[in-house]
């Protein structure tokens, strides 16, 4: 049996998600937008879908647009705030930002942006105070994520929000990682747009969503029919928007459960801890999602741990990339102060609410087998 620790890159999508998947996929074939039967049928399991994501993000369901996935809806914010002005503007962001939003804003700039890139203090937060004293008279737009992907740490959104609604800032946040881990409400946050994906909650790829507030005027970057109130054009996906439509609602719900999944991670974090020497948990100094961990291991390389362990049945991901043959060590860890070396040394880990405890155990024991056979092969490297 394979034990599955690699869910902030992916999820399972949930057996009623795969059920709605398939039922809708087989018999709402209509066109959402024509007039008879068919048509209204399809258009009814995209509304009601629509119902279920307002309902998880504290939303009105007309606001609620279905893209691609969480990729796209952060380009429909930043590009349509782009596309909304006519002339070039200062933008703030931070240096740990998803290549989904850090790309558009480095094409943003190459188009004659100005941008502040604020960097996140050794917990991996980024200080609200830093991105608000960034803002200039010409800011138009600051994006921040609420949880960053590779430390679960999450970011003071809500205070900056605050800041830009004061100013009549656009404040877009990707909120992708914190869905069903913890509580959204886009009232409560303050901000004007935000980006989900539905395979980081159990749904399926190839799906998302992106909210804005009534009235913030962006432009849309796809151009072409008047679907999705002429946000979003493209004959809509409607299985898919249903099978986002269920995960949405078991996502509210395991909110509620979220305790649970801390609990098993600090658990584990704390057997690794003092198991097995050399370990450190990069971010534990903040808040955090509940279900991820970036764990650094002295004297092992995070890929050859990622391979060792696939080879125990255990996934996992390191956060470096692979360039030209070289592992190249996590930005997001680089901009936190941690070590070239020790950012190469690290894996993360992400539960979800399928894992159990029993799959925890038996991943700390191979844990600590994997990495004393590492260690021995290369002593020096200790
Ligand atoms: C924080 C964050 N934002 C955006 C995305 C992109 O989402 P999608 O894969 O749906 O395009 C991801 C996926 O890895 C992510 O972790």
């Amino acid at each position: 049996m394979r034990i599955y620790l690699d869910n902030n890159a992916t999820t399972r999508m949930d057996p009623d998600v795969v059920e709605k998947l398939a039922s809708t996929a087989g018999e709402l074939y209509g066109n959402p937008s024509s007039v008879h039967l068919e048509g209204r049928l399809a258009r009814r399991a995209l509304e009601e879908a629509r119902d279920e994501v307002a309902e998880l993000l504290d939303a009105e369901s007309k606001d609620i647009v279905f893209t691609s996935g969480g990729t796209e809806s952060n380009n429909a914010a930043l590009r349509g705030v782009f596309l909304r002005e006519s002339e070039c503007f200062h933008l703030v962001t931070t240096t740990i930002e998803h290549p989904s939003i850090a790309n558009v804003v480095k094409s943003l700039e190459s188009a004659g942006c100005r941008v502040t890139r604020v960097a996140p203090g050794r917990n991996g937060a980024v200080a609200a105070d830093d991105v608000i004293a960034a803002i200039e008279l010409d800011t138009k737009l600051v994006t921040v994520m609420v949880a960053n992907n590779e430390t679960g740490v999450l970011q003071p959104v809500r205070e900056i929000a605050r800041a830009c609604r004061d100013r009549g800032i656009h404040m877009h946040s990707d909120v992708v990682q914190a869905v069903g881990k913890i509580p959204l409400s886009v009232r409560d946050l303050g901000i004007d747009s935000l980006a989900i994906s539905g395979h980081k909650f159990h749904g399926p790829k190839g799906a998302g969503v992106f909210w804005a507030r009534p009235g913030v005027g962006l432009e849309p970057f796809i151009l072409g029919g008047t679907q999705e109130r002429r946000r979003r054009a493209g004959t809509e996906p409607v299985f898919l928007a249903a099978a986002i439509g269920v995960a949405a609602r078991l996502a509210a719900s395991a909110v509620d459960r979220a305790g649970e999944i801390g609990a098993l991670r600090d658990a584990m974090e704390r057997r690794i801890l003092a198991e097995i020497d050399g370990t450190r948990v990069n971010g534990w100094q903040a808040d955090r999602l509940p279900n991820t961990t970036s764990l650094t291991v002295d004297g092992c390389e995070g890929e050859s741990m990622v391979i060792a362990l696939d080879l125990e049945g255990i996934a996992v991901s390191s956060g470096s990339a692979c360039h030209s043959g070289r592992v190249e060590a996590s930005s997001v860890l680089l901009q936190m102060g941690v070590s070239e070396e020790a950012a190469r040394s690290t894996i993360r880990i992400s539960l979800s609410r399928e894992t159990t405890e029993d799959e925890i155990g038996g991943f700390v024991s191979v844990l600590g087998r994997v990495i004393a056979r590492m260690r021995a092969k290369s002593p020096v490297a200790r």
